[in-house]
């Protein structure tokens, strides 16, 4: 199944892994701190590394964790099992949240026509967010579970959301797939366990150990992840939030990320590497960002040595046609930043 989101660096995972390596004896955690779908911590998991991921968007935290999940940790026993959960929740409707404010029901509920989902899915979506919150709530299944189910529940609204990858707006006109029904299919489970632990957290708010390696993959752009995927994050967190404009948009406001910013990148990347206590720091970043990278090498070669590794060409979301002409290559490299030995000894 897949899931486009912004920056995700599927294409280029396995690379980020060869370069990371198989951890040693002395080894501490791969902390992914800004996980997103985080393919690359399950790559590093797949090593045999102890695991940190971090995202601020809830929904991406649970989709990160729920790759990280083996068999073992997620039995269902109340519910007899994954599948008859998920059988359970493909059955579940409800006229609710996501109904009233994203579906076309919403011109009759609250003026405003929004078409992300077709009635019948959003009902459909209601039905298995509430129930999911509510199995969690009563202790019918545990926070794993949760992440599994909420995690499971996010691929399907993918795939029959009326939108072009993100949740920025929807489409004008019926796509296909919209018009499918919204079913739940189980994801693959670990068969070995995965030492791990999952925060929501500020980036700046992560601490790391000397032995640990810090993945950071912060967004490249202006796009902000708070307003581009807010319908999933609602999913996730259950709640009503008010929301406002065409678009449906939850406040996102605190959840802003300073490196969307052009003029706060440089500054918020180099401070958050270099601040580190982890001696290796990965970095990602592009020759399409907002950063330059030779500025940003230039700087952590102040505090630590520096190599970068360009991944290749990557496809790279494009608003429109204009922007895909004006630069029709963009490259992705890897930075491994190890602290001491810099130039400002
Ligand atoms: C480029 S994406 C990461 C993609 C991820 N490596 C993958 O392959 O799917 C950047 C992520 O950083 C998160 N983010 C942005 N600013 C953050 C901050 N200040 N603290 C924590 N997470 C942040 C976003 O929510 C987004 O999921």
């Amino acid at each position: 199944m897949g899931y486009r989101y912004i920056g995700s660096k599927a294409r280029v995972a396995d690379d980020i892994a060869r370069h990371l390596g198989f951890p040693d004896k002395k080894a501490g955690c791969f902390i992914d701190a800004f996980c997103g779908t985080g393919i690359v911590a399950s790559k590093a998991a797949d090593l045999g590394w102890k695991i940190k991921i971090n995202d601020m968007m809830y929904s991406a935290a649970v989709m990160s964790e729920a790759r990280l999940l083996s068999t073992e940790d997620v039995p269902f026993s109340a519910l007899g099992g994954y599948q008859k959960a998920l059988d359970i929740l493909n059955q579940a409707e409800l006229s609710g949240f996501i109904w009233r404010e994203y579906s076309p029901a919403s011109l009759n509920q609250v003026g405003i026509e929004r078409g992300y989902f077709t009635e019948e899915n959003a009902r459909k979506i209601d039905g298995a967010v509430a129930t999911v919150h509510r199995w969690k709530k009563d202790g019918t299944i545990s926070d794993k579970e949760f992440v599994l189910l909420m995690s499971t529940l996010i691929y399907a609204v993918n795939n029959i959301a009326n939108i072009a990858g993100t949740y920025g707006c929807f489409l004008s006109n019926w796509q296909p797939q919209a018009l499918e029904p919204l079913c739940l299919m189980p994801l693959d489970l670990r068969k070995e366990k995965v030492s791990y632990s999952a925060s929501t957290d500020d980036v700046f708010d992560i601490r790391s150990e000397e032995e640990d390696v810090v993945y950071l993959d912060p967004p490249y752009t202006k796009r902000q992840y708070a307003s581009y995927y807010h319908i999933l994050e609602t999913i996730t967190l259950g709640d009503e939030p008010v929301v406002s404009g065409v678009t449906g948009l939850r406040p996102w406001k605190s959840k802003a990320s300073v490196f969307c910013y052009k003029a706060k990148a440089l500054r918020a990347l180099v401070s958050l590497a270099s601040s580190q206590t982890a001696k290796r720091v990965l970095i990602s970043y592009s020759n399409d960002g907002h950063v330059q990278l030779d500025q940003l090498i230039g700087e952590l070669k102040k505090t630590g040595t520096v190599e970068m590794f360009n991944l290749g060409a990557i496809g790279r979301y494009r608003p429109n046609q204009v922007a895909r002409l004006h630069r029709p290559e963009v490259n992705e490299y890897l930075i491994d930043y190890r602290r001491g030995g810099g130039d400002e000894k």
